[in-house]
This record gives structure tokens, sequence and C-alpha cells, in this order.
């Protein structure tokens, strides 16, 4: 089997590409940062130029040989390209499309609707398709650490509502085991954390291992557009907004047994995570963990 992989140097795609070589292949990267992606990878990886934002004829070139294709896109133009995407490696004669999507495609919150037309676009190309609708990272946590490090203070517009994050391990894992062990079938596996836990409660939960105690502050939608907007482009910092209004609102607490039924093992929890992310929150400070 080849795999063609995408977004190979994100969250995800790295996992899931150190995941391939683990178990001896030699994944072929799809990546506009060929140099970047070679210092990542060495030479366990096949490079293969090209940009998600290409033409169908451009993709299915840098396709051509593969079996399946795990596709990361992002932004709010995400749908086109994974259309585009779909009809190269039709093209091309990929049998598998595997798709990053999200839960929130079910609940038409934030990035739901980029996803949602997406999905569409794959399923009208007539390719065999997965896609995984995962709930959000627990490595979101991580653009917490300033905050909780230097201030010890947590502050959202989620109020007490509650989000099951899921590991990235369990999304690479989940992805693999569908790239390599199963026939398309035409699923889309939810896959979530096993608990869902209100973002105080996971504030609390890192101050517990840093030593120190956190803070948790409410933010009105307003002010937590504008603290997005000094990181996120408009139409993100919108659906950043949108997912954190819907968490206060309890509508996005759902907790599923899809790693469990994909995985045959429970998913990893919000204490695993922050064992082994522990030192991004406590160094700079020097506070003892
Ligand atoms: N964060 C969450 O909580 C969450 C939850 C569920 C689903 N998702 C979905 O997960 C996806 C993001 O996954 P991630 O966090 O693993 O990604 P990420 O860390 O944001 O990385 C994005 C990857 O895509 C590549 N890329 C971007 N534009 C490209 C282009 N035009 N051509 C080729 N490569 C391009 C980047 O490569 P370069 O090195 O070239 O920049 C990078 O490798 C999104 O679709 C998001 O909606 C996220």
């Amino acid at each position: 089997m080849k795999y063609l992989i995408t977004g190979a140097t994100g969250n995800i795609g790295s996992l899931v590409t150190e995941r391939l070589i683990g178990a001896g292949a030699t994944p072929c990267l799809l990546t506009r940062k060929p140099e970047k992606t070679r210092t990542v990878f060495g030479d366990r990886v096949e490079i293969r130029l090209g940009n998600l934002a290409g033409s169908r004829t451009d993709l299915a070139d840098v396709f051509q040989g593969c079996d399946a294709l795990f596709l990361i896109n992002i932004g709010p133009h995400l749908g086109e390209r994974d259309r585009t995407c779909a009809l190269a490696e039709r093209d091309a004669g990929v049998r598998h499309l595997v798709k990053l999507s999200t839960l929130d495609v079910e609940t038409g919150v934030g990035t739901g609707p980029w996803h949602a037309r997406g999905e569409e676009a794959i399923r009208a190309s007539g390719v065999y398709h997965t896609f995984i609708r995962s709930s959000a990272l627990m490595s979101n946590a991580l653009s917490w650490a300033d905050s909780i490090r230097d201030d010890g203070v947590l502050s959202s517009s989620t109020g007490d509502g509650k989000i099951a994050f899921i590991h990235p391990d369990d999304i690479a894992d989940v992805v693999v085991s569908i790239l390599t062990g199963r026939e398309p079938r035409n699923e889309s596996p939810v896959i979530t954390g096993p608990e869902a836990l209100s973002y105080r409660r996971m504030a609390t939960a890192i101050g517990e291992a840093i030593g120190i105690s956190v803070r948790y502050e409410t933010l009105s939608d307003a002010d937590a557009m504008t603290d997005a907007l000094l990181w996120a482009d408009h139409a993100y910092a919108e659906a950043l907004v949108d997912i954190w209004r819907a968490i206060r609102e309890g509508r996005l607490a759902t907790v599923s047994d899809g790693v469990q039924q994909l995985l045959r093992r429970p998913p990893k929890n919000f204490g695993d995570w922050i064992d082994e992310n522990v030192g991004y929150f406590a160094k700079k400070a020097g506070r003892s963990q």
C-alpha cells in the first residue's frame, strides 16, 4: 500500500506520518515546503511537491501511484479544496480518501459548515471515503499556556459548559487504523475524548500539575472575539467564538465510544495529556511541577 499524507507538518498529519513509518511504510507527503518537510522526516518519506490550493490536474499528478489519501484542508474555502482533491484522487485512481473532519458537521457550529461542504463534495465525487468527525483537540489547550504560566489565569467565553477534548494520539491511531486496516465503507465515525469537562475544570487540573491555583475568568463573546483576532483571521475567529458559545450553551458536550469501537481500547484522558505536556505550562516561570 502507498499512502499519500497531507498536512504532515501539522498536528495530526505529523503523528499519522510517524505511525506509518513506524509500521514500515514510506509514506508520500504532499507539501508546499519540501525543505521543512525533509528536515522533519529525513529520507524516511517520499516528498511530493504540491499545493492543496492547486488545480485538479496538478493534484492528480501528485496523487499518482497511491492507494489511499489522508486529507487535511483548512480555512473557509476547504470545501472547494476537498472537492478538487476528491476529483483529482478519482483521476489518479486512488482507492480511499480519509478526511479529517469535525464533529461540528453534526452541530452546524464553528467550522462545521466548512467541513459539511467538503464532505458533500467528496460524497458527490463518488470516491470511497471515510470522514473522521473529531471533537476538539486537547492540544488546543496549549494556547492557554502563557496566561496560565505567567498570570495563573484562564479566560474564556465557554462559562461552565463542557466539551470532550480528544487526545491527538487517538485521532492519529484512528486514522492509521482506517488507512491501513479497513476496506473503505463510506463511513463517518464520531470520535471524542472520554469525558466532557469545563474549561475551568481543565485549567484547575493543569494548575494542580504545576503546583499553582489557576483562576478562571468568564469573557463576553465580544471580548473573546477581540482576543481571537490577535492571532486568527476574521473567519476563523468568528468560527471559534461560535464554538465557545456553543460549549457555554451545552451544545458540544457529546461523548462518543468511537475510539473504543475503532481501536478496541479506551481514549486517553485529559490527565494523560497534561502529564505529557506539563512542561509547556511550567517551564518559563520556573515553577516546580
Ligand atoms: N483543532 C481542533 O480542535 C480540530 C478539531 C476537529 C477537526 N479539526 C480540523 O483539523 C484540521 C487541521 O488539522 P491540524 O491541526 O493537524 O493542522 P495544522 O496543525 O493546522 O496544520 C495544517 C497543515 O496543512 C498544511 N497546509 C496548509 N495549507 C496548505 C496548502 N495550501 N497546501 C499544502 N499543505 C497545506 C500545512 O503545511 P505547511 O507546513 O505548508 O504550512 C500543515 O501541515 C482542520 O481541518 C480542522 O478543522 C481541528
